[in-house]
């Protein structure tokens, strides 16, 4: 059955939801308050890279099932409306800035038409805090007929419009679970993600706060477990144990799980930085900050990373200043030109200010590092130039194409074969083969010689 409906807020998630909707045959309408970006949408230039994102919103483009507005008016007949705008930090504190997402709000109560028979569905999708639902319902209760349900967005920048197509789940928080209002609006989302729903995907119905506290707790244990193997790196780079191993060996675990053990250089980008501090900030405001204190030393396990990171540069190089050092990677992870709290960025900015000449080259987000960073580093495009000349060469984003350099060939551009790996993607024993110094975060600088037979016969 084909609904039509609107996407309020089309930065990543709403831009993505809009095509991925209309992919599924709806009638979608996407409307933002960026002209620029909306025009860029209607002209099927997709403002971020996304693997498979150009296809669909050409397909829908052509399909005439979707269109771009900056104009509230236009919403008005469209019988669902997901609300998909950013909850950035806010600028003077931890908490989540709601602004634009009680704007919208306001925006759209003002052209909702009351629907004869017909329920005016509108679906949240947006990372808020708890509580945040039943403020916006309230706001919308003088609209007869409309019905706020709340269903958090899971999907990861690089996996979007598989993660829209195919979750592992769909959460809907509603007012009252069980209640017949509920039902109705139950019902009418289910009917836009029918198609997804054929696929088996479990679907959950739950209470407003508990469907905001779901996407909030994943996001934070998610960089819980990142920190939690970035912590165990620094006992392991104290000890001399590789971190590799042991992440390789706890995941095995099935209750532990090998996923987001990667240790390294640690997260970044647009959700769980902001989101584990809007936790923290929520949970102050509830009166249970002690509850997610351990929140903050997730963060500070974080921080010390990259703080790691320009350490060991200064010890690989003796002295950071004016030496020549390329950064491989500036969006926050691979398959992103996204560059939100990236790591990359924050490391070679930090590099920078330590007194090194930084390069920095990256296959896609160059263009968005060019606007947080303007001239502070130079940004150069294609791996081999960039390499020309370097002292030392950090990897930071793992892009299959720094993972897959080849040490022999990559010695003979840099000045000096001399490799941090901020990632734990590069086989050492290769690149030391080729005659390079590496050093990574969670690895011993020389490997461990193998400890004799004899001594693992110990207490047996
Ligand atoms: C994250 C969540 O994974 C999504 O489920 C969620 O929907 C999204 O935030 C959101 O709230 O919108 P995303 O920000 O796209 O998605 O990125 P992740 O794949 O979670 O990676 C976050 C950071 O952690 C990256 O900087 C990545 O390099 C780092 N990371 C990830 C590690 O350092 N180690 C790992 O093992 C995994």
């Amino acid at each position: 059955m084909t609904t039509t409906l609107s996407v309020i807020g089309v930065g990543y998630l709403g831009a993505v939801h809009a095509a991925a909707m209309a992919e599924l045959g709806h009638d979608v309408i996407g409307l933002d308050i960026d002209a620029d970006r909306i025009a860029a949408l209607q002209a099927g230039i997709p403002p971020f890279h996304e693997p498979g994102f150009t296809e669909i919103l050409q397909r829908g483009l052509d399909s005439g099932r979707l269109r771009f507005t900056t104009d509230y008016a236009d919403l008005a007949h469209a019988e669902v409306h997901f609300l998909g705008l950013g909850t950035p930090q806010k600028a003077d504190g931890l908490g989540a800035d709601l602004s634009h997402l009680e704007a919208a709000v306001a925006s759209l109560t003002e052209v909702l038409p009351v629907r004869e028979g017909a329920p005016t569905l509108v679906v949240g999708k947006s990372t808020v805090p708890a509580g945040t639902a039943r403020r916006l319902a309230e706001r919308l209760a003088p609209v007869d007929g409309a019905y706020l349900l709340w269903n958090p967005e899971f999907l990861r920048e690089g996996f979007a419009v598989k993660d829209t197509l195919e979750p592992d789940r769909l959460v809907y928080g509603v007012h009252e679970p069980g209640t017949p209002a509920a039902e109705q609006a139950v019902a009418q989302l289910d009917a836009v993600y029918a198609r997804i729903l054929e696929r088996e995907a479990p679907r959950l119905v739950m209470g407003y706060e508990a469907a905001e506290l779901v996407k909030a707790s994943a996001n934070a244990f998610l960089a819980t477990k990142i920190s939690f193997i970035n912590a165990v790196s620094e006992m392991c780079e104290a000890t001399g144990a590789d971190v590799t191993d042991v992440a390789r060996a706890i995941g095995m675990d099935e209750r532990i799980g090998g996923k987001f053990l990667r240790a390294g250089v640690g997260f970044g980008g647009g959700c769980l930085p902001k989101d584990i501090r809007a936790f923290m900030a929520s949970a102050e405001e509830n009166g249970v900050g002690e509850a997610l204190s351990f929140l903050r030393e997730v963060d500070a396990v974080n921080e010390r990373r990259r703080t790691r990171v320009v350490d060991l540069a200064a010890e690989m190089l003796g002295d950071l200043e004016g030496r020549r050092i390329t950064v491989l990677g500036a969006a926050f992870k691979p398959n992103s030109d996204d560059t939100r709290d990236s790591p990359a960025l924050d490391v070679a900015c930090r590099l920078r200010a330590a007194g090194a000449l930084v390069t920095v080259t990256d296959p896609e987000a160059l263009g968005n590092a060019e606007r947080s960073l303007g001239d502070l580093v130079q940004l150069v495009p294609g791996t081999d130039e960039a390499l020309h000349g370097a002292e030392l060469t950090v990897l930071l984003t793992e892009w299959d194409e720094f993972k897959d350099l080849d040490p022999v060939r990559t010695a003979s551009l840099v000045s000096a074969p001399r490799m941090l790996d901020g990632r734990n993607v590069l086989t050492p024993q290769e690149w030391r083969e080729a005659g390079w110094e590496i050093r990574s975060l969670g690895r011993a600088a020389v490997p461990q010689t193998k400890a004799p037979q004899a001594s693992l016969l110990v207490g047996v």
